[in-house]
């Protein structure tokens, strides 16, 4: 019998290392940060702010990461991005408001993802970019920049931050609606450091105070919910005891997945709920449980967007049908998610489509087996082994290295899970 049990910690939240990384580097002073994701995403980012002039020192585990601010000037030709998108669109946000020319890139996956969504509005702004496409690799100078009010016609907490960041640097009030309200964590670390951010009917208003600065801080990041996510959905699918999680952010801008888990019958209990920089943690404790099909909602989909590949690889063990509406989205992340998860759900036996923008997912008991192609997706990889820890299964991924952008310690955390 499988059985779960013991305590795990999930690694720091990768959407916070890479915002608390970027405002300590615009602050005037020494940062302290602990808890910091060590994933090759974060780490793209710290060489970025490097790159641009920023004393940011090793980002290792366990290590309290000194981030000394200063004026930000181009010491490098090319910014490269790697794999990460949150990387880039924050980062131009930030140049936005900067007075130099600089060139960012990325790897071959990160060059193929959408940049317009971001560009547009900052071009509105008033800063100059030369792009060849919609994508990297692209040229932006920065500089005075105009108010902006904007509609974006994603939600996306990429866009949302990217206008965010240029309206700090660039000390111009900015006003953002989107279709349904995406992760708030820029949001809050605004208003943690007194940074003049606030909510007008629906709308998310940036007001610089006059000669604002912003202040050095001591932070401590909460463990990433859509890591712990993959170790909750081993915990259900295994067949007895208890496991328990550590130390996870539960803001509510990121926790569909367990209001979803929940409809499909599993319960995870929270237990000593804290506060941190502004950001809800807690401990949680799983249980197996059966599970039954549901139909994820449009408005639900930006609480969970970086779940939905497990969440259908849960589906594809419910009883009964699940949906996933309008969730063409996935088709412009790290890979083309919404191809990806069902032609791998079909590689391992269970029956999944995408229709149009949605998802279908068939439940089945037969144990899954067959080869995953990855991509090089780390979101795919690590739904997949969840599923590979079934009685019986034999799921062979194409790779496994891609965990190291948002979970290095997966596979060792996976094994502890059943230990
Ligand atoms: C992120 C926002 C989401 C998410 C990504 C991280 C962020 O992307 O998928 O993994 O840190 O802001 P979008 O904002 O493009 O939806």
């Amino acid at each position: 019998m499988r059985r779960v049990g013991g305590v795990v910690r999930p690694p720091g939240d990768k959407s916070i290392s890479h915002r608390v990384l970027m405002l300590a580097a615009l602050a005037r002073g020494k940062s302290e940060l602990t808890g910091l994701l060590t994933g090759a995403d974060v780490k793209s980012s710290a060489r970025v702010l490097r790159q641009l002039g920023v004393d940011v020192s090793t980002i290792r585990q366990g290590a309290t990461v000194q981030v000394t601010g200063k004026r930000l000037t181009p010491h490098a030709a090319r910014l490269h991005c790697g794999n990460s998108g949150t990387t880039a669109r924050l980062i131009l946000g930030i140049l936005a408001g900067q007075k130099f020319s600089a060139t960012l890139t990325g790897d071959a996956s990160l060059r193929r993802r959408p940049m317009r969504r971001v560009t547009e509005p900052l071009k509105e702004m008033g800063a100059d970019i030369k792009e060849r496409g919609d994508g990297l690799p692209l040229t932006i100078r920065g500089g005075k920049l105009r108010s902006l009010t904007y509609r974006s016609p994603v939600a996306s907490a990429q866009v949302k931050s990217a206008i965010l960041f240029a309206g700090l640097t660039g000390g111009v009030p900015v006003t953002i609606r989107e279709p349904y309200r995406s992760r708030d964590h820029t949001e809050r670390l605004f208003a943690h450091l007194g940074l003049g951010i606030h909510e007008r009917d629906g709308a998310i208003v940036f007001e610089p105070f006059s000669a604002s600065t912003i202040p050095t801080f001591r932070l401590s990041v909460p463990g990433d919910a859509s890591s712990a996510a993959f170790l909750i959905a081993a915990a259900v699918l295994a067949e007895g005891g208890e496991l328990t999680i550590e130390n996870v952010g539960v803001n509510p801008t990121r926790i569909g997945f367990l209001v979803v888990l929940e409809r499909m019958g599993a319960h995870v209990e929270r237990v000593n709920l804290r506060d941190e920089g502004g950001e809800p943690i807690a401990d949680l404790l799983v249980r197996p449980a059966g599970l039954k099909g549901t139909e994820v909602t449009a408005a639900e989909v930006p609480t969970l967007v970086d779940e939905v590949p497990v969440l259908a690889a849960l589906a594809s063990r419910a009883r009964g049908a699940t949906v996933f509406r309008e969730v063409g989205e996935l088709r412009v992340k790290e890979s083309n998610r919404l191809e990806l998860v069902a032609a791998n759900l079909r590689a391992v036996g269970a029956k999944a489509e995408a229709r149009g923008n949605d998802l279908h997912v068939e439940g089945s008991v037969a144990p899954p087996k067959g080869r995953v192609e990855t991509a090089s997706d780390h979101r795919l990889a690590m739904a997949f082994a969840v599923l590979g820890t079934l009685p019986r299964a034999n799921v062979r991924l194409s790779e496994k290295r891609s965990v190291a952008i948002s979970y290095p310690n997966f596979f060792r955390d996976l094994k502890r899970c059943f230990a």
